[in-house]
């Protein structure tokens, strides 16, 4: 528990240093308009947002995968808390974000899960959650896992239709490197939480160059800017 509260006290202290004036003593998270934010997606391809941004979240997380016949891994999923960074956007140490949490995400003991922080989110309630990033079946085909972002926990706490489930259109090789999983561009396939998702400066998160075909699912640390743009939130 030591290695979590102190990686939630550093996310905390960093939300609260953007905060001037803290409208608690116990130190809420406003959130920050981001509406006229710059989606930094240069040294990519992705496409040029069509809405405007709404909401960006640090993805704090695991992806999973499978060994193929192949001999090589395969994405099958993953699992991440999503942190709201809104107000920290245009300060100091913004696009450095997804390093310096990976630091701190790859030093935790494996004992330090997904499923641990989020739990450690919903216990505190932490105001400065947005909520998660998980996969489903398809909700159109009904086969096939498609990535969603469930905002009904936490950010709109209660309200049903605060999620987007979303479908692939353009995935491109992280411009920093090759151990960094790929920027994406999605569209939202049901739900209204967003019309468009990015994953962009993506920290670790890609799987050992092969495998032995049979061995047990692995999953992989990362962290990744997740940006929400339209909506209806
Ligand atoms: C991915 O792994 C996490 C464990 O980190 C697990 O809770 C989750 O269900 C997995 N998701 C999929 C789609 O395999
Ligand atoms: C690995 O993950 C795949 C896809 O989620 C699943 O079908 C399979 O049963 C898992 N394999 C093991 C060994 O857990
Ligand atoms: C996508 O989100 C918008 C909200 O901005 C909503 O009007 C639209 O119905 C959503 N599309 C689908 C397929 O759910």
């Amino acid at each position: 528990m030591i290695w979590t509260s102190r990686t939630f006290v550093i996310l905390a202290s960093l939300a609260c240093a953007s905060v001037a004036v803290p409208t608690t003593s116990s130190c809420t998270f406003p959130r920050c308009d981001v509406s006229s934010a710059v989606i930094e997606t240069d040294g990519s391809t992705l496409p040029a947002p069509k809405y405007t941004p709404s909401f960006v979240g640090l993805g704090v997380g695991t992806q999973n995968y499978t060994c193929a016949s192949t001999g090589t891994y395969t994405n099958v999923g993953a699992l991440a808390e999503l942190f709201d960074i809104s107000c920290l956007y245009g300060e100091p140490g913004f696009d450095e974000l997804t390093s310096t949490v990976s630091l701190f995400w790859n030093a935790a003991p494996p004992v330090i899960t997904p499923a641990e922080i989020i739990a450690f989110g919903e216990k505190f309630d932490l105001s400065f959650v947005l909520g998660e990033h998980y996969f489903v079946v398809n909700p159109v085909t009904g086969s096939g896992l498609n990535p969603k972002w469930d905002f009904t926990s936490h950010a709109f706490a209660g309200n049903p239709n605060a999620y987007v489930v979303g479908s692939k259109v353009d995935d491109v090789p992280a411009p920093t490197g090759s151990s960094d999983i790929d920027w994406l561009y999605l569209t939202n396939l049901t739900g209204s939480l967003a019309n468009e998702i990015y994953r962009i400066e993506t920290k670790g998160g890609q799987p050992p160059a092969s495998c032995t075909p049979g061995s047990n699912n692995i999953t992989v640390k990362y962290t990744s800017l997740y940006w929400f743009t339209g909506g209806a939130f």
